[in-house]
């Protein structure tokens, strides 16, 4: 019997350079799709998977993630005076119980498998997940509870994965499987961002991870690697030899928020997904088309 996976890491101390000036004054995870925070998506996905401890990786000038999750007092009395019962249902929904969600800091910006590593002493000996915000995946069940479920079979340690353009494997963590047909692929070898030329494939590993407490002391003694920055994927591999690593072909669309047109795509996707919006939003994205063939 695999252990259960009640724990979860949210590396969120990146600087959003590419979203500037948006994110000289707010975190990016804050920046919304619709009227969600990323942050909140990540978080309910999280939790929908059976998360109970939320631990936030952060830096300097990210308070205002914590501030998000806590109640807010003199919002709530504003409301329930008003009897907005509605909102204050909504605004209740991102409130975190005390003592659920953990802060740690990152000093510098070492890569994402040093972001990780932060989480170590919380993390203990348990398997442990680790969720991207930047990457939004809409699917009718939630990418990560897809996963435990693959995840209680297979054991070891897993990562999200679809193919990506040929070209385009320079930005991601690429894997190396043996079966490509079946859902949770059994990975014989990864590499953080290939030169397509030297790619070993197109399948590349996308925000979700499920992992085991090994990679924590991996990513201890753990030199720099692709881009100067410790790389989770390094870590990772060295588990390919050990308990194992799967790969897992989740159903759903992914956006990759961390670029401005993954964030516009998502935004309209997540605008068009919803009822109270669908009709104007499909109407105005008809007219534009139109007002565009005609010019
Ligand atoms: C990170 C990982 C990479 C993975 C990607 C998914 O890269 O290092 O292996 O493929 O996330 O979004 P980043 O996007 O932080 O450069």
């Amino acid at each position: 019997m695999n252990q259960k996976v009640t724990k979860a890491i949210f590396p969120v101390a990146g600087l959003g350079t590419r979203f500037l000036p948006a994110t000289k004054s707010i975190p990016k995870e804050i920046m919304t799709l619709v009227d969600r925070p990323l942050i909140q998506y990540a978080i309910d996905e999280a939790r929908d998977a059976g998360i109970e401890e939320f631990i936030f990786v952060t830096s300097r000038g990210k308070s205002a993630l914590s501030d998000y999750f806590d109640d807010s007092p003199v919002l709530e009395a504003e409301l329930q005076r008003k009897n907005k019962t509605e909102l204050l249902e909504v605004l209740r929904t991102t409130n975190m119980e005390s003592g659920q969600i953990a802060y740690v800091r990152q000093a510098g910006a070492k890569g994402l498998g040093h972001a990780v590593s932060c989480a170590r002493r919380l993390v203990h000996d348990e398997p442990f997940a680790v969720i991207l915000p930047d990457d939004v995946i809409m699917s009718d069940k939630p990418c990560l509870a897809q996963m435990m479920e693959a995840h209680a079979e297979t054991g070891g340690s897993m990562v999200a994965a679809m193919e990506v353009r040929p070209e385009e494997t320079s930005s991601y963590g690429i894997l190396e499987v043996d079966d490509t047909a079946s859902q949770a692929m059994k990975v014989r070898g990864m590499v953080e961002k290939p030169r397509s030329e030297d790619a070993p494939s197109n399948l590349a590993v996308i925000g979700r991870y499920i992992l085991s407490p090994n990679i924590m002391n991996s990513l201890s003694g753990l030199g720099a690697g692709a881009g100067g920055e410790i790389q989770l994927t390094d870590a990772i591999a060295r588990e390919i030899d050990g308990e194992g690593v799967h790969a897992f072909r989740f159903e759903g669309q992914r956006y990759d928020c961390g670029s401005k047109a993954g964030f516009l795509q998502a935004t309209v996707a997540f605008g068009l997904a919803r009822e109270d919006l669908r009709d104007e939003l499909a109407g105005f994205i008809a007219d534009l088309r139109l007002s565009q063939s005609q010019a």
